[in-house]
């Protein structure tokens, strides 16, 4: 008998549990599942892992004192796309396989994209007079699934969209949209810059002064990636400079007090991520996740391992 862990500080919806617990029922080997949800104390964590063999999280904190609290564990899923929550370094000494749930919950994050960038650009339904999508240029600072999605969500509204892309350039062109030869030259032509790269190497702070400095005093900054890819001082610099530009965000800045003290009006935080908190990205990613421990338990299967050598 495995114990599968399902802790989550931000629990999926009760529809994704019933059908993750329909999924077990169903499968050759026998399973038990916990569920940990909503757990403030990180000892609570680190007791229930103890004697776990499989573990799904979400923007959980996994680090190097949760593999040494857990000797059973062979496999942690990330219900989600971003895993950098997740210390690979440390799971890959202890031989923990880690998997994510690509794009599993890419189209709720994207409707949430483009709900702040219409937030935004309505003034935040002040009664201020605002703007409109239609004609507008989107660019998309990186091509994974959330921004495909955003991209034929965007195309409805009448908006151009340009992308800035390294390693999407080929998929880009193959549904003709324009690839921007620089990413200054999409933050320079656009009049909402929506952000979808990861929380890893080059991206980290990618969003610094050198990059701002070309957007269009009113242009509107999205970002439902991580606050980890902005250079916040530099962010907070530009705003200073072109008091037209605003920030919207599904990650609350470290600087919030900045903001608060000197751009009313011109941001919004959800109060908490709120991206993939939907019944159906729940369910998709819920149920990919244990899905994919099953096929590693009972077939070996690590197709979306992330921490391969
Ligand atoms: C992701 O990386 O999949 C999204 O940011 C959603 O994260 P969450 O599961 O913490 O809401």
């Amino acid at each position: 008998m495995k114990k599968i862990l399902i802790a989550t500080t931000k629990p999926f919806a009760p529809e994704a549990i019933k059908k993750i617990k329909k999924i077990l029922s169903k499968a050759n080997s026998e399973y038990n599942l916990e569920l940990l949800e909503n757990y403030t104390d990180r000892q609570n964590l680190l007791k229930a892992v103890a004697d776990a063999n499989a573990l799904i999280v979400r923007s959980d904190k996994v680090d190097a004192d949760v593999f040494e609290a857990a000797p059973k564990l062979q496999v942690v899923v990330r219900g989600g796309a971003g895993y950098d929550n997740v210390d690979l370094d440390s799971a890959t000494k202890k031989g923990v396989v880690v998997m994510n749930t690509p794009g599993q919950n890419s189209n709720a994050v994207a409707e949430l994209a483009i709900g702040l960038a219409l937030f935004g650009l309505r003034e935040k339904f002040s009664g201020k007079s605002g703007g409109e999508m239609r004609g507008r240029t989107l660019g998309l600072h990186g091509f994974g699934y959330v921004a495909r999605n955003v991209f034929r969500i965007a195309r409805a509204f009448g908006m151009k969209v340009i992308v800035y892309t390294r390693y999407s350039k080929g998929a880009a062109a193959a549904i003709g949209l324009k690839v921007t030869n620089s990413l200054e030259q999409l933050y320079e032509k656009s009049d909402i810059v929506s952000i979808h790269v990861p929380a890893r190497g080059e991206h980290i702070k990618s969003v610094s002064y050198d990059v701002l400095k070309y957007l269009k005093d009113g242009a509107v900054v999205v970002n439902t990636a991580r606050k980890e890819v902005i250079n916040e001082p530099d962010l907070v610099r530009i705003m200073e400079e072109k008091p037209g530009i605003k920030y919207m965000s599904d990650i609350t800045p470290d600087c919030e007090d900045v903001f608060q003290e000197k751009f009313e009006g011109r941001y919004f935080f959800t109060p908490k991520k709120a991206g993939a908190q939907t019944i159906e990205a729940n369910i998709n990613a819920g149920v990919a996740a244990v899905q994919q421990i099953v096929a590693f338990f009972e077939n070996g299967d690590t197709t979306y391992q992330v921490n391969k050598k």
